[in-house]
């Protein structure tokens, strides 16, 4: 008897991290939402880089890994944090981390509130084109 009740109630305490990983998805209405992709050929050190740098490197860089989430390198921004992968080489829209940007995802907003200042439509689209082209790193 004792040792179920501690059974249910760890089960309890964990499920809700248990469900969590993945628990985000993208709305398919919210596609539509999205500022459009530039059109130019984007650059990762010229348009890129200076980008996430500056809004993102604080807590997804070589410090800190928010969301055990880091964007500063090639394999571990492709393989993505808690809630999975968030960026799909070649499919912006269908790209979490866009939709954070885009402000579209309640909560999950990034940078997070007052931690930043928000994109610019012309940022957003300069990182959805950037997916759209292959998510290059160099
Ligand atoms: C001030 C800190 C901060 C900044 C700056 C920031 N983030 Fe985040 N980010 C977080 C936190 C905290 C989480 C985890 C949120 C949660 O789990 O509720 C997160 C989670 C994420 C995730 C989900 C990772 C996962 O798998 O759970 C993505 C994608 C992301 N951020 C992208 C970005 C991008 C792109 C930028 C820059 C435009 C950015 N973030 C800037 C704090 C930040």
């Amino acid at each position: 008897m004792k040792t179920h009740s501690l059974f249910v109630l760890s089960s309890a305490l964990f499920l809700p991290l248990a469900l969590r990983a993945g628990d985000i998805k993208i709305n398919e209405a919210d596609k539509a939402k999205l500022p459009p992709a530039a059109t130019k050929p984007v650059d990762y050190a010229r348009d890129i880089q200076p980008l996430l740098k500056k809004s993102c490197y604080k807590c997804h860089g070589p410090e800190k890994q928010k969301g055990k989430f880091r964007i500063d390198e090639r394999d571990a921004a492709l393989k993505g944090g808690e809630d999975g992968v968030s960026i799909v080489p070649g499919k912006s829209a269908d790209s979490l981390a866009i939709h954070m940007v885009a402000r579209l995802i309640k909560d999950e907003e990034m940078p997070p509130e007052d931690k930043g200042d928000p994109l610019t439509k012309e940022q957003i689209g300069l990182l959805r084109a950037w997916i759209d082209q292959g998510a290059k790193f160099q």
